[in-house]
């Protein structure tokens, strides 16, 4: 017979045993000296536990974060992190009843919102998580990678960390003023952005800190190739690149993917509407493909759907279908007037019935309606009501964040 599983808060003596169990279940190992360097990051009194025979089985956690909202100002969201389940004790409801703690925890917080990046897509939509902020993948040549119109790349400055760490943060809050689904985060964050552990090189050089006068930055390194026929091939491996110009934009591309012994440049967790591949004069030199969305859940529907403006008035029901938490569970009438809007509860069907993640997918306006019903996965009950549901929902900047956590 199974034993059996309590779920409960971490105490700072168990910090080593806790994260032990995380970074085993991923496949991966930490020293003390590792330990000691993310425990500042970690927020443990958000950490929940499962133990069995008090030792710990499973772990979950969240960081406190606020979410750009489109046209308003940020909502907070609990940032799920570091969930594991230990091998033999999965398939029992573990990470369901550890999920449950974090949402009480974030409502309990006044956090409306909750984001996380999935390892498997299959695995938090019970959960109410959609690919809210979808996002792609880079990988540009550096033969034949020229600008339509060039730029002096003499702007930009490879600085050291300490400055990196004192210049970048104006640049990067200015860029989450602007687009819906950036994190801002505690200053400790900072550190956690621009640190080079060696443990994750992956035989690279050192990061480098490249920034464009106080408009633009970015975070990457060089790997060596393998010299094949004699040539350079290294590849370029960019971090983070923000800009909140076009100028800045073109000049921190042009400097990164010029780099000396490299032939590619590789960028993950670009926002979709990067503007890159247009500022090329050959597009086909950029290759987009599909890279890890985050996920985003509403933690209570009537509070996140109030959270964010609305460029386009009118008024939609919609019935909600939420078997993991219960209050969500129902009809929402969501009425904009003049961009601002009332979310109460209703009766009957309304005009979409969608699950909770389908909502999640759509909040901040980085999925279409239209497309979850051509997939079958809403129901239109009110002829249009989805492309109605698209416009209300549509954003001028399309959602997206870069930030691991
Ligand atoms: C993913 C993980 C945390 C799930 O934990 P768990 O305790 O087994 O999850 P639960 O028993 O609460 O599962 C709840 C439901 O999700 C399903 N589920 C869980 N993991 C799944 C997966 N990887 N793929 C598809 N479905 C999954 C279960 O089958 C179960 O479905 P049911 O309610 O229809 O029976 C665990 O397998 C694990 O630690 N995996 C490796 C680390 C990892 O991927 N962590 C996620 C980080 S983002």
């Amino acid at each position: 017979m199974a034993s059996e599983v309590t779920i409960g808060r971490v105490d700072a003596d168990e910090f080593a045993d806790f994260r032990r169990v995380f970074t085993q279940t991923f496949g991966f190992s930490m020293s003390d000296e590792d330990l000691a360097r993310v425990r500042p990051w970690q927020e443990l009194d958000r950490a929940v536990a499962a133990r069995v025979h008090g030792q710990i089985v499973g772990t979950s956690g969240a960081y406190s974060f606020d979410l750009s909202m489109p046209g308003a100002d940020p909502a907070r969201c609990c940032g799920v992190t570091v969930v594991s389940v230990r091998a033999d004790q999965r398939r029992r409801g573990v990470l369901t009843r550890m999920m449950r703690q974090l949402f009480d925890d974030a409502d309990e917080r006044g956090e409306p919102f909750a984001a996380l990046w999935a390892s498997e897509a299959p695995i938090y939509g019970r959960f109410g998580f959609g690919p809210a902020a979808p996002a792609i993948n880079l990988e540009i040549e550096r033969a034949g990678a020229r600008l339509r119109r060039p730029v002096d790349t003499g702007d930009v400055e490879l600085v050291d960390r300490a400055t990196a760490a004192d210049r970048f943060p104006p640049i990067y809050e200015a860029a989450r003023r602007r687009r819906p689904g950036m994190l801002g985060f505690a200053d400790t964050w900072w550190e956690r952005l621009l640190e080079d552990d060696p443990n994750h090189r992956d035989g690279a050089g050192e990061k480098r800190y490249a920034l464009f006068a106080d408009r633009g930055f970015a975070i990457y390194r060089l790997k060596q190739g393998s010299w094949e026929g004699g040539l350079p091939d290294g590849t370029v491996h960019v971090q983070e690149l923000i800009a909140n110009d076009a100028q800045a934009t073109a000049g921190l591309w042009q400097f990164v993917i010029d780099t000396d012994l490299s032939a590619t440049t590789r960028a993950g967790r670009r926002p979709p509407d990067d503007p890159l591949p247009l500022m090329l004069q050959d597009t086909g030199r950029a290759k987009a493909r599909a890279d890890w969305p985050l996920y985003v859940a509403l933690v209570d529907v009537p509070a996140a759907l109030t959270s964010r403006g609305y460029d386009t008035d009118d008024t939609l029901t919609l019935r909600v279908h939420d078997r993991f938490r219960g209050r969500n569970d129902g009809a929402w009438r969501l009425s904009v007037t003049e961009g601002k809007a009332t979310c109460e509860a209703a009766d009957g069907d309304g005009d979409i019935e969608l699950d909770a993640e389908v909502l999640g997918a759509l909040v901040l306006g980085g999925q279409r309606a239209t497309r979850y019903a051509g997939a079958g996965l809403i129901e239109v009950h009110t002829p249009a009501a989805a492309a109605r549901l698209d416009r209300l929902f549509a954003t001028d900047v399309a959602p997206w964040t870069g930030v691991m956590f």
